[in-house]
């Protein structure tokens, strides 16, 4: 078992971190700019990961990203992290479902009742949340952060530097070009060139209190 140290220190990283521990790591700390977990020693941010290497064995990146400029802010993150060679790995949470020939990447996270089917490629840094559905044969790029309850039809491409929101929906074959954002709940049925934003129609407010 490793010593981890955890990159993020928002919301998204407590669930990282209670997947390390599910998995036997021992977390020593946290490499981030705002710490909200007090708990946990704060290692300083990107200029500490390398000074402070003897004091971890692995980087677990826990960075989330609701919109381009999360996405944006983890590829900064990744540059440094490749950049200075530092070792990070991938946490797989034990509730998750991967289908043994699944090829998984370094550093990547994938979250509690995850579903990964036969022949699919996960890329490098890929964040996959809670309870997204991913098909057969699909193709997903480095940076690639996809968002509780989302489904990947089969043979679908996802290049990097894009966002998938909660609940997207992409028919089997589709292919998504690199920083797309996918808004929540879209269904997508067409190909999305590099740099697509879609957006499903929102809820329309049916009725409001009159005194406001
Ligand atoms: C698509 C998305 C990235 C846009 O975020 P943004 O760039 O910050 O844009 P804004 O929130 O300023 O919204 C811009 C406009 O699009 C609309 N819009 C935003 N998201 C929308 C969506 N998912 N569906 C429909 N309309 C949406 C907004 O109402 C706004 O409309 P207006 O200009 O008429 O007021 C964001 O809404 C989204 O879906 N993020 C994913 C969130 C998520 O999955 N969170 C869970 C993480 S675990």
């Amino acid at each position: 078992m490793a010593r981890v140290a955890i990159v993020g220190g928002g919301g998204f990283a407590k669930e990282v971190i209670e997947v390390a521990r599910m998995l036997g790591h021992e977390v020593v700390g946290v490499f981030t700019l705002e710490n909200s977990l007090p708990d946990l020693p704060h290692l300083g941010y990107l200029d500490e990961m390398l000074s402070r290497r003897a004091d971890y064995d692995a980087l677990c990146l826990a960075v989330g990203a609701v919109n381009a400029r999360g996405i944006a802010n983890r590829r900064r993150i990744i540059e440094h992290i490749k950049a200075h060679d530092l070792p990070t790995l991938s946490l797989v949470s034990p509730l998750a479902t991967v289908a043994s020939d699944v090829a998984v990447g370094q550093g990547v996270f994938i979250g509690h009742e995850v579903l990964i089917s036969c022949d699919t490629r996960i890329g490098d840094f890929v964040l996959i949340n809670q309870r997204a559905v991913i098909g057969h044969d699909v193709n997903i790029g480095e940076n690639v952060s996809i968002a509780p309850l989302v489904f990947l039809g089969g043979n679908v491409t996802i290049a990097s530097d894009t966002m998938l929101g909660v609940r997207a929906t992409v028919r089997q074959g589709i292919c998504i070009g690199r920083e797309c954002v996918v808004g929540m709940g879209s269904l997508v049925i067409k190909n999305l060139k590099p740099r697509s934003t879609t957006l499903q129609m929102p809820s329309k407010i049916y009725r409001e209190p009159a005194d406001g």
